[in-house]
């Protein structure tokens, strides 16, 4: 997968499939399972961290995340979150901590929001080689202004203002954008009126593909469950009776069999036996 490829399923009128992964053994199932893109979310921080919200990721940790997602997945298209005020603060400061990104094997990075100062970013990466994901409707890096977890996009005002700064993220170089939270409608017509590829969450069924969290869809993250996250599988139970069985198993002695240990040699063996500290 490559950013022309992205292009060509909205082209072709074929979804784009995304989901989040955040560790190797994840990162390498999900390969496995042939996704178009993957992203290292910062929502790490809620489902891998379990912090409130995405405030407290900083790059250091991203990169962490990143590192192994790349090494699970490594034929896949990654895309590293650009956590909280890791690229608001200066050009230069955006382009080193997006450069650590793409060293830690993502091949493109995401940013949220849209402003003047970002369209500038956006053109700087991609003429230093970095492709950008843009990112509008709900943000969740600007929570505290918006007031909480609130749709975006909601009137005819709204909805064209999101096209225009989506219109300028493309012109700028950003090769898709991700809307979140938005009425379908409002996507349907940024969607049918934007050059590049939107991915939507939460953003309704137009959009030129989706992406969800992975640890929403396999039912792992219950803190909170938006309504938008379809659960395919239920990890959470699966997990707590595997882990309630080998609790039982344990405390039973039955964990671990005969067949689940290492042995002396009998030469050995038979030396431990004569040791007068031996026990029968
Ligand atoms: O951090 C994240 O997982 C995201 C997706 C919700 C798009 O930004």
């Amino acid at each position: 997968m490559n950013i022309s490829k992205l292009h060509k399923l909205k082209e072709e009128g074929k979804k784009i499939v995304g989901i989040t992964a955040y560790d190797y053994s994840t990162a390498k199932i999900i390969e496995q399972s042939g996704v178009d893109l993957i992203l290292v979310g910062d929502s790490l921080a809620m489902v891998a961290l379990g912090y409130r919200d995405t405030y407290v990721v900083g790059i250091d940790e991203m990169v962490v995340f990143t590192k192994a997602v790349a090494k699970g997945a490594p034929k896949s298209f990654i895309v590293g979150d650009m956590p909280f005020m890791s690229y608001n603060i200066s050009i230069e400061q955006g382009l080193e901590n997006a450069g650590k990104m793409i060293k830690a094997g993502a091949s493109a990075i995401k940013i949220e929001g849209a402003n003047n100062y970002l369209l500038t970013l956006v053109s700087r990466c991609v003429q230093s080689g970095i492709p950008v994901l843009a990112h509008l409707g709900f943000t969740p890096q600007f929570m505290n202004i918006i007031g909480g977890h609130k749709i975006q996009g909601k009137t005819y005002d709204a909805t064209l203002n999101l096209l225009e700064w989506g219109t300028r993220l493309a012109e700028a170089g950003a090769f898709g954008l991700v809307l979140e939270m938005v009425p379908e409608e409002s996507a349907k017509f940024i969607t049918d009126n934007l050059p590049i590829p939107t991915i939507g969450i939460g953003a309704g069924r137009y959009c030129s593909g989706q992406i969800l969290v992975s640890d929403d869809i396999l039912g792992k993250y219950t803190d909170f469950t938006p309504k938008f996250a379809r659960q395919y599988a239920n990890l959470n139970n699966i997990i707590q009776n595997a882990v309630c069985n080998y609790a039982a198993d344990v405390r039973s002695g039955s964990f671990p069999a005969e067949n689940e240990v290492f042995n002396l040699s009998e030469t050995e063996y038979n030396k431990l036996k004569e040791d007068k500290n031996f026990v029968n």
